[in-house]
């Protein structure tokens, strides 16, 4: 797990092919929601009271025709590579039907990616489940999988001679758990009990999709995922805290749901239980263990026992403009004890804090996010220190966008949108993303 070169030192700083990028999703960039033959997704039109403001992504940072002056802006921070996801209703509007124009749209966006020298990193569903797959069920249908399958059959003959890296599914935890749990995402359901129906869906379609990537793709592949993924943090350095954060990070109520529920038939093929309901079937299994060629990492905060009442304690300095906590410790230990358990390279595929940004005589001076970024980053550095394989860091996000329920309120971007006009300013954060860049992560 831990990398040491010869004579027991470890690697020093970032290898020189680390994959420094951004990240974004489609519905929460693109807008476009009716444009060049796409069809609504569960998030176009939320009903009433569902989303803050009453907001709905149907115009969003209209990355759809600024595409080419937000790749500009890529290039201008100097990433090395750019996560991004496809939209499913853009590319199949209907059932079985490909829709040329969509193919289109990323496939200009990839082309100009690699003129830039830019990695495409592709995730293949980032939540916005097209309308017509949500009427014939949704992820509470078998019948998901193979329309997943049919998917990404048709964006791997489209795309994989110009992209290697994969990502099936963001997140599975959000998009099923909010999503059809608890009802705070589309499509707002409240099916507690559906989990492990759900979770077999959803490993079983990442399964699928995995396997027809590796089939299809026209160059070598690399797979994953990216996991909303966690850590307690250890009250100390000792080795006894440590295995106790270790454990209650798969173990404890929020660490089981969210890392070991997911990881653990995925990578291990192992089964969970959990509060006597939620397990999975042995049979299962087969269908459900999956190669990985890295696990992506999604991580904003620690894991806290009792999220409320910690959360009292802490000062609004230190948390995001969500209430989330901001401590980069999360980041190192989240990446250490993924490493271990599961022993898998990891690329973060997000990490970032949002504020309410404001521009000001031109400028967007987001100190508290630098402030994040040298705590994160710092934390990062020290788990590529310590030999753990990290193979890239995907900033979150590139660009202010739709966040979900909580509208446009939260500004997690290196670029902030004026909605109103649409034009882009790099904010502070930005320039000194660039300069981490550009050092290779010398000036952490
Ligand atoms: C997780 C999700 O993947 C992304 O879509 C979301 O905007 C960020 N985290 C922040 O909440």
């Amino acid at each position: 797990m831990k990398n040491e070169i010869e004579g027991g030192r470890y690697i020093m700083s970032f290898p020189k092919d680390f994959l420094w990028g951004t990240a974004t999703s489609s519905v929460q960039i693109e807008g476009g929601y009716l444009a060049g033959g796409r069809t609504p997704s569960i998030w176009d039109n939320p009903p009433q009271g569902k989303v803050k403001g009453d907001a709905n992504p149907q115009i969003a940072s209209d990355h759809y025709t600024h595409w080419r002056e937000d790749l500009a802006l890529l290039k201008e921070l100097g990433v090395k590579s750019y996560r991004f996801s496809l939209s499913w209703s853009r590319i199949m509007p209907s059932p079985g039907q490909v829709n040329k124009e969509g193919i289109k749209f990323y496939q200009n966006i990839i082309d100009e990616l690699r003129r830039l020298k830019i990695d495409p990193l592709i995730t293949i569903y980032h939540w916005d489940l097209p309308l017509w797959v949500h009427k014939l069920g949704g992820w509470l249908s078998p019948k998901i999988v193979k329309l997943f399958a049919e998917y990404t059959k048709v964006v791997v003959d489209a795309y994989s001679d110009k992209v290697q890296y994969w990502i099936p599914l963001n997140e599975p935890q959000p998009f099923i758990m909010n999503g059809y749990m608890i009802g705070k995402h589309a499509p707002f359901k409240f099916r507690p009990l559906a989990l492990p129906k759900l979770t077999r869906h959803c490993l079983t379609a990442f399964n699928q999709s995995a396997a027809i990537i590796r089939k299809y793709a026209k160059t070598p592949p690399k797979v994953g995922i990216a996991m909303a993924a966690g850590a307690f943090i250890p009250e100390d350095e000792s080795e006894k805290a440590i295995a106790t954060a270790r454990h209650k990070s798969f173990y404890h109520k929020g660490g089981l749901m969210s890392n070991r529920w997911w990881s653990d038939p995925l990578v291990k093929g192992k089964r969970v239980r959990a509060y006597g309901i939620y397990s999975l079937k042995r049979r299962d299994m087969r269908a459900v263990q999956t190669k990985l060629d890295f696990m992506g990492i999604n991580n904003y905060s620690p894991f806290q026992a009792n999220w409320h009442s910690v959360n009292e304690n802490i000062s609004a300095e230190q948390k995001n403009c969500m209430g989330w906590v901001n401590d980069g410790r999360a980041l190192y230990w989240t990446i250490r004890f993924f490493a271990e358990r599961y022993k898998l390279p990891l690329i973060i595929t997000e990490n970032g804090t949002c504020d309410h940004d404001v521009v000001v005589s031109g400028q967007v001076n987001d100190t508290k996010r630098v402030k994040y970024m040298q705590d994160y980053l710092a934390n990062l550095k020290r788990a590529v220190n310590e030999g753990y394989e990290v193979l890239g860091y995907q900033y979150w996000s590139f660009l202010d966008n739709f966040e979900w329920a909580e509208g446009y309120g939260p500004r997690f971007g290196l670029v902030h949108i004026d909605y109103e006009t649409q034009k882009r300013t790099m904010k502070q954060s930005a320039y000194f993303y660039k300069e981490v860049i550009k050092t290779n992560g010398e000036n952490i």
